[in-house]
């Protein structure tokens, strides 16, 4: 079976790839605005800490997992763990729900582009509404919606079917490096207009995001501390299978270690542009059109469709050239993410199939987790963000928690609020306690690392990546469910010494 098993076609394909699942909606959405609503400069470095502590970590185990089991998830689990097989499955089915309401989001991209194309050939007048309004009229038209999702995972469908390096790794080589050429044109453009510093003080001034009035007071840490993880672990891709499967792809002579750090940088940094790319213009805008430097909106989904759309209708003629820039780049960032999740699901079928003898069945296999996927979007594409109806409208439910909101913030709540952290958790403890560090260094030393690296290694899977996780976890649930934060505590606190104690006991097979 090895053999016929599909492979990256060099070790930049691989890092395109990898940096391609990691970029995504996570790090040109999700990073700003979570920046802006956890105090900007404080989560900036939790967020930097946790990634060198616990993100590479996991990187690496991901990694070393996929190419020593050469499986899918649910199978090299089974392989590396009988008390802890079933994290496999949770690293299938959290990419299932993910894509959910990624080819939703993707969709939405798809609209924006038609949107400014629109403008950049009739003039802006061509679509005479704000930002607010373009993105209103779209949640409540849930065919319109349904349609582009469609054709998002159309686009991601013909990818992934195209094999691992005839299609996933070619769109990567070529989108990755584009999505950066983009970005840097955004970049400038959005440092270039006026007030612009008010926006990077924002992000790299201490205090300044409370000084400013754009929150009311700095967040405490724990809080800062589960919306960096929760926000880490989703733009890095970690605990969802996807790091694990492209691993398994992996030749045995690459460096692990040097290939995590070249992610775990890359992706932070991009991140980090995205920020310098977003909050300048939304901040630069604002100001223009006289709103209060405090009152500018700076989170949720606003950001990137009502205030962006508004800083590029302002820009007068020239302003959709970079809405379609924009839009294009965002659309890029989504596709290299999901076409990840798709393949992570769709290789579990594609190995058995292999195992079986039969060569060729991915076409077949992604075309039925793309329609499987097709059916849950449906319903998060038509919800509108809970504009046409939501899980609480449905159950009669008035003043529900947020995770009942809309079905996008339900199936997040599942996936990046309880899959992810316990995933990862799990996974830790799998490998500190159950089995050994030594059953990932050993794979990764086929890259030699370091004595140095190996107690970090050591010491981080053991202790630091299992604590922080049990405060990823607790932050998720009261982030999702509400409630008094020291019952989170509690729950998450008994998590972990339960799964501690599963993991250590009649400790047998080291190495
Ligand atoms: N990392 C992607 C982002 O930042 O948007 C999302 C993602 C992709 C999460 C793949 C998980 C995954 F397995």
């Amino acid at each position: 079976m090895e053999n016929k098993r599909s492979s990256f076609g060099s070790n930049f394909g691989f890092l395109m790839a990898a940096i391609g699942s990691a970029v995504g909606l996570g790090n040109i959405w999700g990073f700003p605005y979570k920046m802006g609503k956890c105090g900007g400069f404080v989560f900036l470095i939790v967020y930097l800490l946790l990634a060198v502590f616990v993100g590479m970590i996991i990187m690496c185990s991901e990694l070393a997992v996929g190419r020593k089991t050469k499986l899918s998830p649910i199978d090299a689990y089974n392989q590396v763990s009988k008390k802890f097989a079933w994290i496999g499955w949770l690293a299938t089915i959290a990419p299932f729900f993910i894509m959910s309401f990624y080819t939703v989001l993707g969709g939405y991209c798809l609209q924006y582009i038609a949107l400014n194309m629109t403008k950049l050939s009739f003039g802006n007048e061509a679509v005479a509404m704000s930002g607010g309004e373009v993105f209103g009229a779209m949640l409540t038209t849930p065919l319109g919606c349904v349609v582009f999702t469609t054709l998002f995972i159309v686009i991601c469908m013909i990818i992934v079917q195209g094999g691992v390096s005839g299609g996933i790794e070619r769109f990567n080589k070529v989108g990755m490096p584009a999505l950066a050429v983009m970005l840097l044109i955004i970049i400038v453009r959005s440092l270039t207009l006026p007030n612009a510093v008010e926006g990077l003080k924002f992000m790299f001034v201490p205090g300044y995001a409370v000084k400013g009035g754009f929150i009311e007071s700095s967040p405490n840490l724990v809080s800062v501390l589960g919306t960096a993880g929760g926000q880490m672990f989703f733009s890095l891709s970690l605990a969802m299978g996807a790091i694990l499967t492209y691993g398994s792809y992996l030749s045995k002579e690459e460096n692990l270690v040097k290939n995590s750090v070249i992610i775990v940088f890359s992706d932070t940094l991009i991140a980090l542009m995205a920020g310098i790319a977003v909050i300048p213009a939304a901040v630069a805008n604002g100001i223009a059109q006289g709103t209060p430097v405090g009152q500018i909106k700076l989170g949720g989904p606003n950001l990137l469709f009502v205030t962006l759309q508004d800083v590029f209708t302002n820009m007068g003629k020239i302003g959709p050239l970079f809405g379609v820039i924009f839009y294009v780049l965002v659309l890029i960032a989504a596709i290299s993410s999901a076409i990840s999740l798709m393949e992570t699901i769709a290789a579990h079928w594609i190995d058995k199939d292999l195992a079986k003898g039969e060569t060729d069945t991915r076409k077949r296999n992604v075309l039925i987790v793309s329609l499987l996927i097709l059916i849950e979007a449906v319903v998060v594409a038509a919800d509108g963000l809970g504009s046409n109806f939501s899980p609480a409208s449905l159950l009669g439910i008035s003043a529900p928690p947020v995770f009942l909101d809309c079905f996008l913030d339900f199936m997040d709540c599942w996936s990046e609020g309880i899959a992810m952290p316990l995933g990862a958790m799990l996974m830790a403890l799998m490998i500190g306690w159950e089995r050994s560090p030594e059953l990932v260094l050993d794979e990764v030393a086929h890259g030699d690392p370091s004595e140095g690296f190996k107690n970090f290694y050591r010491v981080c899977v053991k202790f630091v990546v299992p604590i922080v996780m049990a405060f990823v976890l607790a932050g998720q649930m009261i982030d999702f469910f509400g409630g008094s934060p020291a019952i989170w505590y509690v729950v998450s606190a008994i998590c972990l010494a339960a799964f501690w104690a599963f993991a250590a006991s009649g400790k047998k097979q080291a190495g």
